[in-house]
């Protein structure tokens, strides 16, 4: 399991194995700190955080002294053919120091072209070249926080005939040369696997389970495409959906109880619902403890 930041000590040290926790809206701040022990942990994009100060900090700051927080960067552009922005990848290495996060971590896709920035998560084809950017990218990155990157699978529209390699190959791929971790988007893989049609119980067998340090969860919107087919959009913008909590459940089956985000970045509700999904999450990781200690039980008897 990925280790927590050592360093400096500003922040109390907390354990997030086994926990579920939520995106940190700091609209939610003061019920939080108004309730005990709300959630697991808190994540936050790196890139709300990029000032020197000013009230992001300050609810940041205050957020960390009571729970772990984890860094999820969405802009890095890992997965892009151009070299990474020094400034950007300076500003994040600055966070991780000053907040010491449990887990850091970035997706598999890019964002940015020459001078051009763009809002979306871009896919790439999986080819040798792409491979061999993406594993110096998380190089210079992980050379350059000083600790292990988690790095996330995304949720694609389109896929490239040039692909040599399936997406499962190419993380795996990616995590061996590299010795990042993995960040499993269980949403993630719903909305691609409905999207071109393909299982997400087989892509799930085929994922490398054994390098994944935290799972993610989410709400999707379906809309159709221009063909009438079901065309899934990952918007982070309500509930996790019943056929994502079957996934999830059968991934911590299999792989333990890794700790696991419910993300909730558009039309934020109040606190008690973001917890409640937070709260279902954490009772499928406990559901699953619990039976692992009984078939544990059951075999040190039938010895
Ligand atoms: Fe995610």
């Amino acid at each position: 399991m990925l280790h927590a930041m050592t360093g400096t000590t500003r922040f109390p040290a907390f354990s997030i194995q086994g926990r579920a926790g939520a995106s940190f809206k700091h609209t939610h701040l003061d019920t939080i700190l108004a309730g005990s022990d709300e959630v697991g942990f808190f994540e936050v994009h790196a890139e709300n955080y990029m000032g020197a100060g000013g009230p992001p900090h300050a609810a940041l700051e205050r957020i960390r002294r009571d729970y772990p927080v984890l860094l999820h960067g969405v802009c890095m552009s890992i997965g892009g053919p151009q070299a990474l922005d020094k400034r950007h990848l300076a500003r994040f290495a600055e966070l991780v120091r000053r907040y010491e996060p449990a887990i850091v971590s970035e997706h598999l896709a890019w964002s940015t072209h020459d001078d051009v920035f763009y809002n979306d998560l871009l896919p790439l084809p999986y080819t040798s070249a792409t491979l061999a950017d993406v594993c110096d990218h998380i190089d210079e990155v992980q050379t350059t926080i000083g600790c292990r990157l988690l790095l996330e699978n995304p949720s694609t529209y389109v896929v490239f005939e040039a692909s040599d390699y399936s997406e499962t190959d190419f993380i795996r791929e990616i995590a061996r040369r590299t010795g990042c971790g993995l960040l499993l988007d269980v949403n993630n893989v719903f909305v691609s696997a409905t999207n071109h049609g393909f299982s997400a119980l087989e892509y799930l067998s085929d994922f490398p389970l054994d390098k994944v340090g935290e799972v993610h969860l989410a709400g999707h919107r379906e809309q159709s495409d221009d063909e009438g087919e079901p065309l899934l959009i990952d918007s982070h913008d309500g509930p996790v959906c019943d056929a994502v909590w079957k996934l999830f459940d059968m991934v911590i089956a299999r792989a333990g109880p890794i700790p696991t985000l419910v993300e909730w970045d558009g039309d934020i509700p109040e606190w008690p619902v973001l917890k409640a999904e937070a709260e279902a999450a954490q009772a499928i990781l406990d559901c699953h403890v619990r039976l692992g200690v009984e078939t544990e039980i059951h075999h040190a008897a039938a010895e």
